[in-house]
């Protein structure tokens, strides 16, 4: 029998929820340890999130002047200024709206003529700055975390990838619907490195995440559905949209 810690499943009304839920904890966070060190996902399911910490930044509630960030994963190949980047697309996204210091917040390096050395390089910087103290996940449609797809070790390390044909295929909506133009390699961290963050939130919104976020709910722990590895954590929030719970069959708070 497999060990499976439970994960917190909070089903929000609306997605301000879901924003003031991880944003106090945030707050909270960075009062107690100005210093924190982040885990910053990109995507469309954080947003929310970094909108409501940019108002509490604007309204002086919260400082990331002494803070420091890792992001989870980046496209290799991608020339510096391409605006599909993560590392471009989190400055936008997030980072030049608050008060990072320059060169608080990391990504893997997909630019470089050998990300897999970078990639060791980032994990362990990592360890070096202490390790993650608040790590903000989504989910991809077959369950990946980061870029960690199905089959990913559950002890891998951040490392260079090739995505998968459905993974491009989703996210051919950032590069105008033409998935040829999508890279098909990367960079992520590993669930190993994922799963040693202290505390994780993963966001889940919409339908097309309903089947992964029903496996790692309701489903059995397995390297098919990578989201499921969470289980081995002990400080998982998991937080839904009703399109995102919608093929669960028990009704969690
Ligand atoms: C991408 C990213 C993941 C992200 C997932 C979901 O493939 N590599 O880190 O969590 O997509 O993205 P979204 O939140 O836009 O649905």
């Amino acid at each position: 029998m497999y060990w499976r810690n439970p994960v917190d499943v909070i089903i929000a009304r609306e997605i301000d929820q879901i924003a003031h839920t991880i944003a106090d904890e945030i707050e909270q966070l960075l009062r107690d340890k100005p210093t924190a060190i982040l885990g910053l996902a990109t995507g469309s399911s954080p947003l929310a999130v970094y909108d409501e910490l940019t108002r509490r930044y604007e309204a002086g509630r919260i400082s990331f002047a002494k803070a420091r960030a890792f992001m989870l994963d980046e496209y290799v190949g991608l020339p510096a200024e391409h605006p599909e980047r993560y590392f471009n697309v989190i400055l936008r996204d997030f980072v030049n709206k608050v008060d990072f210091a320059e060169g608080a917040v990391r990504g893997p390096d997909g630019l470089t003529d050998d990300p897999q050395a970078a990639a060791v390089e980032y994990d362990k910087a990592i360890a070096a700055a202490g390790g993650i103290d608040l790590q903000i996940l989504g989910v991809g449609s077959n369950g990946h975390i980061a870029f960690n797809e199905p089959g990913s070790a559950r002890d891998s390390r951040t490392r260079m990838l090739e995505l998968t044909e459905q993974t491009r295929r989703d996210n051919s909506r950032f590069f105008d619907n033409d998935v040829a133009a999508v890279p098909t390699h990367c960079v992520s961290q590993g669930l190993g490195t994922i799963l040693e963050a202290r505390r994780i939130f993963l966001i889940a919104l919409g339908t097309a995440k309903a089947a992964a976020i029903h496996e790692l709910v309701e489903g059995e722990v397995s390297l098919d559905w990578p989201v499921t590895q969470l289980h081995e954590h002990a400080k998982v929030s998991v937080l839904l949209d009703d399109e995102a719970a919608s093929k669960l069959s028990t009704t969690v708070a």
